[in-house]
């Protein structure tokens, strides 16, 4: 397998299209009109199912709302035959919810997966807004995606729909807000692509060059520091991390600038792109998905890539700190202390706590060297993240309350939902060493092993009193199942987010 097999010129094999008119028009195969959960049960879409379609219905809407016991929830789907000119076509009756956002992306989300098969999807718009069209874009587009380095073609019966139309009679602002639900969705599936591609080609040179060329796509400054670089520069924890291994660690600048920026953002990005625990070796289970420990570093990728799309005005620099954890002759000893950028001694009493060492060097430089008014950064950080939180839900760790409101709404938007956690000031001591400014583990266990917490406040002594906030995607950075918006593997969770709220700043 060599790095261009794991390129796609396109993210999705289904494009969503608008139309106007009405659906008794539509040749595709898959007809699907919207039932709404309203207070008396289900309700019918005023005008949906006019002309030729009433006709080819076996019955009234209201009785197959009974036949089949529809509350129009969500994503709740009744599926039927009816005849049309063509021949027998399927009718699917889609629960929409309220209608809102929220609900669009998983009725999307739903129809996407039923299409699948199909040539041509056309759903009858319920007209319920603009966001709930971009969130219905989100999830059709996000169903559909799949990654795949199997040899055989996917069977018929699972290859997601060519098309899925949404059809309005009048199709006002429809058409931009399923541009902008593409272009969100299109980012998620940029990082699930780097994501998922195995370890094997998955270097940190080999995301170097992923985002050089991004870069050079999307009109985006580029800098990347090779080991000499960042060497000659004082990156001691990204080089101490990568050291055990026989591929090189890179640190990547990334830098979007619009005309008159009303503030300037920067964004880091954990980039293990294989977390083996070096010489603290992670035992078996552990180590099977660490492919994915470079979610943090391909969302801020995929956020960079789709900033001029969304119409950012902030200024952004997104940096990617890339190491491989490994454990050859060379790597880094527990007990040993590196120096980080800007001269903060850290004593490593557990190889395996790594992200936070190598988020420290790019937090140090962006205090130092950016003057940003915001950080951020994004990292599958701690197991005990995903212990407090399971996988629907990410913890957020923020300096700022103004700063965690806007993170925490633009995740609801997104249906990324985000939990704030305290940075409670009593345990600052366990980040204390015996011989260095900080140890990079939690030393003192009468605070109880409060990892995510641990790991957070040590990152806090690197952000030089500008406002930050700390998304630990360890939990909902991955999946084990096809469900909803998300594919087996990595689901790039915060790239919406991060993206709603630099669009919106
Ligand atoms: N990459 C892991 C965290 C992780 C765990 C991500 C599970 C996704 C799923 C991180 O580098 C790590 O190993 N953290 C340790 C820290 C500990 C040694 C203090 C952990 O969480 O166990
Ligand atoms: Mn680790
Ligand atoms: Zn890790």
């Amino acid at each position: 397998m060599t790095a261009n097999d794991c390129e796609r010129p396109v993210p999705f094999a289904t494009e969503i299209q608008p139309r106007s008119g009405s659906l008794a028009e539509s040749t595709a195969d898959l007809l699907v009109l919207p039932v709404l959960s309203g207070d008396g049960g289900p309700a019918e879409v005023e005008g949906v199912a006019e002309g030729g379609l009433t006709q080819v219905l076996p019955a009234p809407l209201g009785d197959l709302f009974a036949h089949y016991s529809l509350t129009g929830k969500p994503g709740e789907l009744a599926q039927f035959p009816v005849p049309r000119d063509q021949g027998l076509v399927r009718l699917a009756l889609l629960g929409v919810g309220s209608g809102s956002p929220d609900d669009l992306r998983k009725a999307g989300a739903a129809l996407s997966r039923a299409a699948r098969g199909r040539e041509r999807a056309a759903l009858a718009w319920p007209g319920v807004g603009g966001d709930a069209a971009t969130a219905f874009a989100e999830g059709a587009l996000l169903a559909s995606y799949t990654f795949s380095l199997k040899t055989a073609e996917p069977p018929a019966d699972k290859r997601p729909a060519p098309v899925v139309e949404v059809v309005d009679p009048g199709a006002g602002d429809l058409a931009d807000a399923l541009e902008r639900g593409t272009r969100l969705a299109a980012a998620t599936a940029l990082a699930r692509d780097l994501i998922n591609t195995p370890s094997m080609v998955k270097d940190p040179a080999w995301m170097a060059a992923r985002a050089s060329e991004v870069a050079a796509d999307s009109g985006l400054q580029v800098r990347v520091w090779d080991e000499a670089e960042l060497e000659r520069d004082g990156f001691g924890a990204i080089l101490a991390v990568g050291r055990g291994s026989s591929r090189p660690s890179r640190l990547v600048q990334l830098s979007y600038t619009p005309e008159n920026p009303t503030a300037h953002v920067v964004l880091v990005g954990k980039g293990i792109t294989f977390d083996t625990g070096g010489l603290s070796l992670k035992p078996n289970d552990n180590m099977s998905l660490m492919k994915t420990d470079m979610s943090g570093s391909a969302v801020v990728l995929a956020v960079l890539s789709a900033l001029s799309a969304v119409g950012a005005s902030v200024r952004v620099t997104g940096l990617l700190a890339l190491a491989e954890n490994a454990f050859g002759g060379d790597a880094t000893r527990i007990g040993d202390v590196l120096t980080t950028y800007g001269g903060t001694t850290v004593e490593v009493l557990n190889s395996d706590a790594e992200g936070r060492l190598v988020l420290a060097d790019a937090m140090g430089y962006a205090v130092a060297e950016l003057a940003p008014d915001v950080l951020v950064d994004v990292a599958t950080l701690t197991g005990a993240a995903k212990v407090a939180l399971g996988t629907g839900t990410g913890a957020l760790y923020s300096t700022d309350d103004a700063l965690a409101a806007e993170i925490e709404t633009a995740g609801r938007a997104s249906g990324e939902p985000l939990w704030r956690m305290p940075l409670t000031e009593e345990y600052v001591e366990t980040t204390e060493s015996r011989v260095a400014d900080l140890a990079n583990i939690g030393t003192r266990r009468e605070f109880g092993p409060a990892g995510a917490t641990d790991a957070a406040l040590f990152l806090r002594e690197f952000t030089g009193g500008v406002p930050w906030a700390h998304l630990d995607i360890a939990g909902p950075g991955r999946s084990t199942k096809e469900s909803g918006l998300l594919s087996k593997g990595g689901t790039a969770f915060a790239t919406r987010t991060l993206l709603r709220w630099l669009a919106e700043r």
